[in-house]
């Protein structure tokens, strides 16, 4: 059945691969971004259907506009960083906390069925256990991970207290076409792989054994959807990745091959804040949402790798 979205955060990078494919389904769909990180070139080719309302989450009147008439609100708009949060913490939680708030009082308040909230791997902070499952205690390390943290705890908070159907999707290390490589805070895979193309040597901080359960967008996205429809997903917390891990030399040494280049990196100093193993059970995903992982970490790097190299060569 064809209905209204809305995306907050849309004109970034995974928000753009949610609202994108609404549009390609044929759905109305209304972004509201600051276009802080994100940008409107990530939107290209959407069409009549998608109207950008530039604004904060912050500003009730941004998100009323955006909200009014909408079924189902998929919140991806925050500070993404780890390392900015540690440089800036009140910026990144009055987006990440105050904007969330905003944004499911908003929802409730225009009458939205639920409400998707992007939330991180990075709250379970180093808990020893592998892979991390929604059970255990979150141990945040970085004041970003508090942010998302308090996020769920929001979302929980909604679904009980008002009956906003809100749902949390714990991501772990998403990756794909139109994740910016050009900010300081930018992430390891756009990183790599442009420093690559270009020649240069990418910077490993620490010795490159930390790993992560690198994850292709189209699966974020396929969660996203899913979330929207489950009937057991109101007030709960899901983990979205792929269920394997993969060191950062793993990952570098996997793009030298796809690149048939002989890959050399720097070493630096660890990043503070840093988690260093992360991998997700993905039992209650494939349980309650009916979810598994679309597209391998191999077959992800290799549409990543020519999304790139095409923008390089236009
Ligand atoms: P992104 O930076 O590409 O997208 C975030 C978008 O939010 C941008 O378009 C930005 O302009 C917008 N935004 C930021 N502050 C805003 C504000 N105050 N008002 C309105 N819009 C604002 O990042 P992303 O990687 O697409 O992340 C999307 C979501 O997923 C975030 O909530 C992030 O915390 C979460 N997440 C991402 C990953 C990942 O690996 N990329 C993993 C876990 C969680
Ligand atoms: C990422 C996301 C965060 C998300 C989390 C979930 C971004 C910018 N960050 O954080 O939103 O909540 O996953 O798991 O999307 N590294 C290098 N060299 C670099 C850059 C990074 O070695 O040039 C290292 C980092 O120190 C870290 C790893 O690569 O060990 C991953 O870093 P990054 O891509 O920033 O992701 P996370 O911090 O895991």
């Amino acid at each position: 059945m064809l209905g209204c979205y809305a995306v907050t955060g849309g004109a970034g990078f995974i928000g753009s691969h949610i609202a994108l494919r609404l549009v390609r389904d044929g759905h109305e769909v209304r972004v509201v971004d600051d276009l802080s990180t994100g940008s409107r070139d990530n939107l290209e080719g959407s069409g009549g259907k998608l109207r950008v309302i530039e604004g904060d989450i912050c500003d009730g009147a941004s998100l009323r506009r955006a909200f009014d008439g909408a079924d189902c609100v998929f919140h991806q708009a925050a500070l993404a960083s780890v390392p900015r949060s540690v440089d800036d913490p009140a910026a990144t939680n009055r987006v990440n906390v105050d904007g969330t708030l905003h944004v499911l009082q908003a929802a409730r308040d225009r009458g939205v069925r639920r409400v998707v909230c992007a939330s991180s791997s990075s709250v379970y902070g180093d808990s020893p256990t592998l892979p991390k499952c929604e059970d255990m205690l979150p141990a945040p390390k970085s004041p970003y991970a508090v942010t998302k943290l308090a996020g769920e705890h929001y979302c929980a908070a909604f679904t009980e207290v008002f009956g906003l159907e809100a749902v949390s999707l714990r991501y772990f290390n998403i990756f794909g076409p139109r994740q910016d490589p050009h900010s300081q805070y930018s992430a390891v895979v756009p990183l790599f792989v442009t420093a690559l193309l270009e020649g240069r040597r990418p910077t490993v901080f620490g010795d490159g054994e930390q790993s992560r359960d690198f994850t292709y967008v189209e699966n974020a996205v396929e969660a996203n959807f899913r979330a929207a429809r489950a009937a057991g997903a109101p007030g709960v917390t899901f983990n979205v990745g792929c269920g394997k891990c993969y060191t950062l030399n793993e990952l570098f040494q996997a793009l030298g091959a796809i690149l048939g280049c002989e890959a050399q990196a720097d070493y630096a100093e660890p990043r503070a804040g840093d988690v260093r193993h992360s991998m997700a059970d993905i039992t209650r995903a494939r349980t309650i949402l009916g979810f598994k992982p679309l597209v391998g970490f191999e077959e992800g790097l290799r549409r990543t790798v020519e999304w790139y190299k095409g923008r390089a060569e236009a």
